[in-house]
């Protein structure tokens, strides 16, 4: 079979013959891989930039995927830290890890989906303590996962939704997903009185946005949760300190690890039936897996999802 094969961490994977993958045991199975998506969190993996990663090649990269079983019926599935990933015809997926997906679904798009949709889905669901109502701002909107926040947050039922962003057309574009108001960030101001933050960015943007948007609030005594969930501007942030002492802001992170496995897992069959009944908007862009070398250098834009 052919698979996408990373043999170091600064040359894109190349598209050649594979060994077939085996399971190990009970909880394991092979599968087919009908499409895998190219998140930030496959390149970092991959790359070995991400904390769960051991920078040990070759590799077949591809952290998720939508697969058939052997019993023909299609499932979407996170596979562990593992040498053998979903950039391949075929690969080996934890039965535990893994939902079935209703009949009639379009593979890409729900590839395209989970990964960057499950980022506020289950911060909003299992992080924190999101109730219909809150207002919420998402930093970093105009991405694949700030734009499904912005969906989602409305979905839940939030009250307000404002995006924040650095490109004011793409912004623009986000009305009409939802989002009530829409800033960029010297204009986080009017974002002051927000219950929650889904902030995908971090770095500088993040901490430069909070005094600004600290001192606007309306009462400064009323809780505000800054939801970590990426860091697209670095990853670290130089916060202000007075930013925790002059209003009620608690700062948590949402991401494997601070929420347990099982409770992403959990949350998925909910996520694919939102994607796959069209409640939330999804840009997937296929490309065919052995364009795998040119694909992988490619600048992100609408999620990129390899087809075997
Ligand atoms: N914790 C989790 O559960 C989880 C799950 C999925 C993703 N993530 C993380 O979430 C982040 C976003 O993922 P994504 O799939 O949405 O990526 P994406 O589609 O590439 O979008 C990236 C977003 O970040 C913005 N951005 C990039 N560099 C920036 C900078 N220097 N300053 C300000 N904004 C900047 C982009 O703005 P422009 O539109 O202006 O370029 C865009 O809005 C990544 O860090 C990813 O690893 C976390």
């Amino acid at each position: 079979m052919h698979a996408a094969v990373l043999s170091s961490s600064d040359t894109p994977p190349a598209y050649r013959e594979h060994p077939e993958p085996v399971a190990a045991d009970s909880n394991e199975m092979a599968v087919e891989v009908l499409a895998a998506g190219l998140h930030h969190l496959t390149r970092a993996k991959a790359t070995g930039s991400h904390y769960s990663s051991d920078g040990v090649f070759p590799l077949v990269p591809g952290v998720d995927g939508v697969v058939r079983d052997p019993d023909g019926k299609l499932r979407y599935a996170v596979l562990d830290d593992t040498k053998f990933g979903t950039f391949a015809e075929r690969t080996v997926i934890d039965v535990r890890r893994s939902v079935l997906l209703p009949d009639g679904i379009d593979p890409v798009r729900i590839a395209a989906a989970m990964n960057p949709g499950m980022s506020s889905w289950v911060a909003l669901r299992r992080r924190i303590g999101f109730t219909a109502g809150q207002r919420v701002l998402v930093i970093g909107a105009t991405g694949n996962a700030g734009r499904m926040a912005v969906q989602i947050a409305k979905l839940f039922g939030a009250a307000q939704v404002i995006a924040a962003g650095r490109d004011r057309t793409r912004l623009g574009e986000l009305t009409a997903l939802g989002a009530d108001i829409t800033c960029t960030f010297d204009e986080i101001e009017r974002a002051a009185d927000v219950d929650v933050v889904l902030d995908y960015v971090w770095g500088e943007p993040a901490a430069g946005a909070m005094i600004p948007m600290l001192t606007a609030r309306a009462d400064r005594s009323a809780p505000l949760t800054w939801v970590q969930i990426g860091s697209m501007a670095g990853p670290v942030a130089p916060l202000p300190s007075a930013a925790l002492r002059s209003a009620r802001l608690q700062i948590v992170g949402s991401g494997i690890g601070s929420v347990p496995a099982r409770d992403f897992i959990t949350e998925l069959p909910q996520l694919a039936a939102a994607v796959s009944e069209g409640r939330i908007d999804v840009r997937p862009r296929a490309v065919p897996l052995a364009d795998i070398t040119q694909a992988w250098t490619a600048a992100i834009g609408d999620r990129l999802v390899f087809v075997p």
